[in-house]
């Protein structure tokens, strides 16, 4: 089972988690998801979480001790543990990296909000805990906070866990599991009834049964769609 624990100062944030595809795959018991309060973890009176950059600057950058504390208390076991930091500055996420995520066995979310997280919480836990450390941007524009990207990558990476998808071959033909020689296709388009809606007419190779002609019309359009994004 994949144990998914969450550090975030806004936990309220993550509830949508309770929901749909990934309510049922925790009743069902194939995923846990754990989410905790970070300022819980606060060391000073006024249970504050962050302060004021060294070198100056604009902004307020969240300290390492209560991230050190959150941290500790989520991994204190012999298990191997990920930690995924949630940052515009990190690499960007994409189908490949969910499909490793979800053969891990615990992943750590670090939520960070304001200018970041202390840099040293990552190289900690990389050099001292060695766990496999990732800073990881879900797109290049700037959010409030990881709690939405943390969300983005926890929905895409428990999908692909064995047993969370109703029908497992919906896995097969989407977009960015198709490939050609040239790297990952977008999905072709897809129709169902009626086959007249409005004027338009569903293309009608799809009504032909031949079933080897649909699988090349299928390729030829997830081709052509991938094109037209990558022309723009
Ligand atoms: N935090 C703020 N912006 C972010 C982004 N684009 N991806 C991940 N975490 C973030």
């Amino acid at each position: 089972m994949l144990k998914i624990s969450i550090i975030s100062i806004f936990p309220e944030y993550l509830k949508p988690l309770e929901l749909s595809l990934l309510g049922k795959a925790q009743e069902k018991g194939l995923i846990s998801i754990d989410i905790h309060d970070l300022r819980k973890h606060a060391t000073d009176p006024h249970h504050s979480v962050d302060d004021t950059p060294y070198g100056g600057g604009a902004g307020m950058v969240m300290s390492a001790e209560p991230w050190g504390l959150a941290i500790d208390e989520v991994s204190n076991s012999e298990a191997e543990f990920d930690l995924i930091v949630l940052t515009p500055a990190g690499k960007k996420f994409d189908q490949q990296m969910a499909m490793s995520f979800s053969k891990k066995e615990n992943l750590i979310f670090a939520c960070g909000r304001y200018e970041g997280i202390d840099a040293r919480v990552s190289k900690y836990y990389a050099e001292k805990r060695n766990f496999k450390v990732h800073e990881v941007s879900i797109g290049d524009y700037v959010l409030g906070g990881g709690e939405v990207a943390t969300m983005v990558i926890v929905e895409a990476t428990a999908r692909l866990i064995p047993g969370v998808l109703g029908n497992p071959q919906s896995l097969k033909e989407e977009s960015h599991t198709l490939t050609n020689k040239d790297g990952s296709l977008v999905e072709y388009p897809n129709y169902t009834k009626p086959a007249n809606w409005r004027g338009l007419e569903v293309p009608e190779i799809l009504l032909s049964g031949n079933h080897g002609e649909i699988e090349k019309w299928r390729i030829k359009e997830a081709e052509r769609r991938t094109q037209a994004l990558t022309k723009e």
